[in-house]
């Protein structure tokens, strides 16, 4: 049942075990800056998260900048032709070294090159040069210091990250030891595998900052019990009666079948469905039924109260057909449906009316992310 604070129901007393008493999160994961921070630690530090894909990244030295949380990497297409992520932070005094890139605009370089004291690393990390003052003491030489040591260029290379792929939707861990890709990823990873992801280019991104918790939105996209009230247009052709859940370790995916109609033409992928992806903790993948293409949202904390909603949309070129900008249109007009939804809900939980919701019978996907979410903060 849902749990009220009526002045003597303290939220600290709400059962460890989500499903023990109510089956939902406690609100205060949602509301609490605090929480914020732990997930900083405990959610994007631990687990996969989405940097972004690897055609806006084509060249040697083509790069572009990722933030997790108070974290940001360069994302960069090695000479070797490997995608590799580092720190955004100079190995010398720690300065931020590029400016924020975005995937849409990605830049070019042959070397990484801090702007404060021109240390410079090649596209594998490794130091390559160094301005005279660091490499010879003795342009000082009174001071001449044997305690000063030598600069070591081979322990001072760039801190790498961990990345690792399903075809071209590049993922990062910042654990030291994170659990495999293919863990996390699971049956995702082997379905979006047997599709020609590398075929198609990022034609539009639209990032929208929304006013609730990363969750609260991760939460609507993981049900459609809100369609049919909330989402007339996008509906249409939809037989939702027939759409159904997956539920699975760190994601879990809605299938929704479309009236027979639809061309075949019109999909990247085979059965006639769309199928919406949801992994743990913050990324979707859109497999539309209706456009020859797909979509990835990230859904980018700011704090506790505000996200970014990325939305990334890739067709066959880059330049829009006439269809294609409908179809664009049509999903844009879904989030903003949505954005209201969630805006309304969280202005709700911010009440403090509510200690711990209630989750109805038949909303496995929210049980399951509300369980990875207690199951992130009691590791
Ligand atoms: S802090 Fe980067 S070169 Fe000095
Ligand atoms: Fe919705």
């Amino acid at each position: 049942m849902t749990r009220w604070n009526d002045g003597t129901d303290e939220i600290s007393a709400v059962s460890p075990d989500i499903t023990d008493e109510t089956n939902a999160l406690p609100a205060k994961y949602f509301t609490d800056p605090d929480v914020w921070e732990l997930e900083k630690e405990k959610v994007f530090s631990r687990y996969w998260v989405y940097a972004g894909h690897a055609n806006s990244i084509p060249e040697p030295g083509d790069f572009f900048t990722r933030t997790v949380g108070d974290k940001q990497v360069i994302v960069v297409r090695a000479r070797d032709g490997e995608v590799r992520a580092y720190f955004n932070v100079c190995a010398h005094r720690g300065s931020k070294m590029v400016d924020d890139t975005p995937m849409t605009d990605p830049g070019n370089m042959g070397r990484i090159r801090c702007p404060y004291h021109l240390w410079t690393y090649d596209l594998d990390g490794t130091l390559s040069s160094t301005p005279k003052s660091f490499e010879e003491a003795s342009l000082n030489p009174d001071l001449e210091d044997d305690d000063v040591r030598k600069l070591d260029a081979e322990r001072n290379g760039l801190m790498e990250v961990t990345t690792d792929s399903i075809g071209p939707l590049v993922f990062l861990n910042f654990d030291d030891d994170p659990m495999p890709l293919e863990e996390q990823t699971g049956k995702m990873k082997r379905e979006l595998e047997t599709l020609p992801l590398d075929e198609y280019v990022l034609a539009r991104r639209i990032v929208s900052e929304v006013e609730c918790n990363w969750k609260t939105f991760g939460g609507n996209y993981s049900e459609c019990d809100h369609c049919e009230a909330n989402h007339q247009d996008w509906i249409r052709g939809i037989q939702l009666d027939e759409s159904e859940l997956e539920v699975n370790d760190y994601h879990w995916v809605l299938h929704y079948t479309h009236e027979e109609d639809v061309d075949d033409e019109m999909r990247i992928h085979e059965e006639h469905e769309a199928k919406f992806y949801y992994l743990w903790p913050n990324f979707t993948v859109n497999m539309y039924g209706t456009a020859d293409g797909y979509g990835t949202y990230i859904i980018d904390p700011i704090d506790e109260g505000r996200f970014n909603l990325v939305a990334d949309y890739y067709f066959r070129e880059a330049d829009l057909s006439a269809e294609e900008q409908e179809f664009i249109r049509t999903s844009r007009q879904l989030q903003e449906e949505d954005f209201e939804l969630v805006e309304r809900q969280y202005a709700g939980m911010k009440m403090g009316a509510i200690g711990q919701a209630q989750l109805g019978p038949n909303e496995h996907t929210l049980h399951k992310f509300h369980r990875l979410a207690q199951e992130a903060y009691n590791a």
